[in-house]
């Protein structure tokens, strides 16, 4: 039985920290004794008073970030220390927006998720295809190869250390979903790649998100399926009614109660 876990990436938004103060106590209150792990990731500047309103709290501090390095000249980035260091649990790494507008590679994927796991972060990698790649079918090629490339190396042990979110990059941000059929197939496929490369224990074990306009309304259903473990929530995260009923929708499709 593979725990559901909710991650909010609430990117660059919030604009003070008051806000983002405001939404998790607000969370706190109506998550609390929830059986899904749940996970906010604020700005890195919020970072600090979101961990402070989230002591002796079952919700996890993630970032959206990281650098490789533990230290030194790398002006304008993050590092693995520095996130545990301010009570970060998780951190995403390889989201598309990275992917796209920063030119973030899998090589680079792949050492952020290292460095991650090295400080005793767990990595919440994302894939994903876009539009155009997905009306080519090659989603299954561009997964397989994501996840080879961004996995690469990764041991039976660390695999176990590490969160997968599927992103298709058209439904990101868009209102347009993938349908929980098509989240379904690409979640199996997930779960088969794992199989071939770290075996069936690996496979079973390992939690894939569904990421991509996830709303209070279209959750339960993709949560529903077999392989959908939980889900990565942009939009829906930044208002604590929705995000709770996502919460809750995924504790009611997997049948776990407090
Ligand atoms: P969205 O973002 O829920 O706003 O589509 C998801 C994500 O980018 O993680």
């Amino acid at each position: 039985m593979r725990r559901p876990i909710i991650a909010g990436n609430w990117k660059m938004n919030m604009a003070a920290a008051q806000e983002a103060v405001a939404l998790v106590t607000q969370l706190r209150a109506s998550v609390n004794g929830v059986p899904v792990d749940v996970v906010v990731c604020p700005p890195f500047p919020w970072l600090a008073s979101v961990a402070q309103s989230l002591s002796n709290s079952s919700i996890a501090l993630g970032a959206q970030d990281l650098f490789w390095e533990p230290q030194g000249a790398f002006t304008g980035e993050v590092s693995p220390t520095m996130l545990a260091g301010v009570g970060c649990r998780y951190v995403i790494v390889g989201h598309s927006e990275r992917r796209q507008l920063f030119g973030e590679t899998d090589a680079n994927v792949n050492k952020k998720l290292q460095a991650a796991l090295r400080y005793g972060l767990t990595p919440i990698v994302c894939v994903g295809e876009t539009l155009a790649q997905r009306e080519r079918n090659e989603t299954a090629a561009v997964v397989r190869e994501q996840v080879r490339d961004g996995l690469a190396s990764l041991s039976e042990q660390d695999l176990g250390k590490i969160v997968l979110a599927y992103e298709p990059v058209w439904a990101i941000g868009t209102g347009r979903t993938a349908t929980p059929e098509q989240a379904q197939e690409v979640h199996a496929l997930i779960r088969r790649l794992v199989q071939e490369r770290w075996g069936g224990a690996a496979a079973q074990g390992i939690r894939v998100q569904y990421g991509g306009s996830v709303t209070a309304a279209n959750a339960l259903e993709l949560l529903r399926q077999p392989d959908v473990d939980g889900a990565l929530v942009g939009g829906a995260s930044l208002k604590a009614d929705a995000f709770a009923a996502i919460i809750q929708a995924a504790a009611q499709a997997k049948g776990v109660t407090a």
